[in-house]
Order: structure tokens, then sequence, then C-alpha cells
């Protein structure tokens, strides 16, 4: 399934009839729409020279959370740490930030712009440690896609 979605996350990157953040939200309602325990899928940011995250496009309940501090929550962790997070069980972290009593399991892919970690994709989920290593890679091929045209 995931495999499959690769040439549909292409076409969206390389459409540059579309704004940049269109594309990014085309590609956070394909990630939604097509894999079912993809609940929320969504974009954060460094916001400047900040030690803050902004939201961007995403796909799915609206959030409160659209600033977030390095350093905070999933997302902010891994603003600072330039690695994949993956959260089989959010009750089983301390440094969380719960979106929706729904969300039992997240995982945040770092995004690399010449070597420089400048935002994420955040991904919620309502099932149980629904994540495996093929997510991983595949939402690694997203940021690597989405690099190209930030
Ligand atoms: N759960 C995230 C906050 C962002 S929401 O999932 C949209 C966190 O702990 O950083």
């Amino acid at each position: 399934m995931l495999e499959k979605l690769k040439p549909l996350v292409l076409r969206i990157t390389e459409d540059s009839s579309l704004p940049v953040d269109k594309r990014l939200e085309g590609i956070c309602a394909l990630l939604q729409s097509r894999i079912p325990y993809y609940d929320w899928v969504g974009f954060y940011f460094r916001d400047g020279d900040l030690e803050e995250l902004k939201l961007g496009p995403y796909a799915g309940e609206p959030t409160e959370h659209t600033r977030i501090p390095f350093g905070k929550g999933i997302c902010g962790q891994v603003a600072v740490s330039n690695r994949n997070f993956v959260v089989p069980d959010v009750t089983a972290q301390d440094n969380y930030i719960a979106c929706s009593l729904n969300v039992r399991a997240e995982i945040v892919i770092p995004i690399f712009v010449q070597g420089e970690n400048i935002g994420q994709i955040d991904i919620d989920s309502h099932t149980p440690d629904p994540f495996s290593e093929a997510d991983e890679a595949f939402l690694e091929f997203v940021c690597r896609e989405v690099a190209q045209i930030l």
C-alpha cells in the first residue's frame, strides 16, 4: 500500500502549477485518506530563528497546538534530536502533548534541507502500535521529496 502511494506523492510534489503549501496540503490529504491508521497528518516547521515549531498544512481534526517549543512533546523532541521518533503507545510517554484523547500512537520524521532540520511530518493514529519500519521508510521518502520543494 505504501509503495503504491509513492508515485502519487511525486505527482503532487512535482506539480509546479500549485504553490508549495497547496502541495503539502495535498500530501496530507492523500496520506490521511489512503492509509487507514493515519488519522491526523501534518507538517510542523521551525519558525525562523526561534526555537519553536509552527503548524503548517495538515489533514484531520483542527489542533490547538499550532506552536510547539523545541524540546516539548514528541514534535519538540524531534526538533532537537534530528531523529525519527516512533511512539507505539502515547500513554507511556512523559513528554507528550495530547491533541485528542483518541490518539494512541504517533510517528514524527524530521525534514532536512542542506543537512539542517527545518521541520517534520507528524502522524497521529487511533490504532495502537500501528507503525512499522515500512512507515518510517515511506515517510523518510516523503520528507526527502518535500525537502526538494521548500
Ligand atoms: N502530539 C504531539 C503534538 C502535536 S499533535 O499530535 C498534532 C507532540 O507530543 O508533540
